[in-house]
């Protein structure tokens, strides 16, 4: 699995916040054992969000691209916007699936607009900013991906209904 991370912050592309969600997600792939091939911090502005997914999925094609940040209500808010914009089907599972464990955490998972979907070969999916929700998102998804990229990529048996 090849994997993309983007963290999306007008602080952090400024060199004004350090990064700590984005090397959590790095961590957290490097543990299973997935190649991080492309970590970058961008603003929050969505067409150089949409560019660089745009580019990662059609020119890198990476298997998947997580996002961090943007994800809230604030009126720079704007990653799911962008990754609308890409996408060329929506996967609702994971970021339903990240909302629905998230609330058993705290109410404020209702409070991120996270999407997730399909761009050519490429899964996208967006998880909310802080470290500690990036955690607990991950946790969530991580059990699903494998199979998920098996299917994009064409190399999938049949379905098990069990992880
Ligand atoms: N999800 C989990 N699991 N844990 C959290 O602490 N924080 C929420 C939410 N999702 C949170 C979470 C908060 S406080 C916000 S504002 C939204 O994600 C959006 O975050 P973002 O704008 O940093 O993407």
């Amino acid at each position: 699995m090849r994997i993309a991370i983007l963290t999306i912050s007008d602080k952090g592309a400024r060199g004004e916040r350090v990064d700590e969600s984005g090397k959590l997600v790095q961590e957290m792939m490097n543990k299973i054992g997935v190649e991080v091939v492309s970590y970058q911090v961008v603003p929050d502005e969505k067409s150089v969000i949409a560019k660089d997914l745009r580019l990662l999925a059609d020119r890198e094609r990476v298997d998947l691209i997580l996002t961090t940040g943007g994800t809230g209500l604030s009126p720079r808010d704007v990653t799911p916007e962008a990754t609308m914009s890409v996408i060329d089907k929506e996967v609702p599972g994971f970021a339903e699936a990240m909302r629905q464990k998230s609330l058993q955490v705290t109410p404020h998972a209702m409070l991120s607009r996270a999407v997730s979907g399909v761009r050519g070969r490429t899964l996208i999916i967006n998880l909310p900013g802080s470290p500690k929700a990036v955690k607990e998102c991950l946790e969530v998804i991580l059990p699903a991906l494998p199979h998920g990229i098996e299917i994009l990529r064409g190399q999938a048996g049949e379905c098990a209904s069990k992880p």
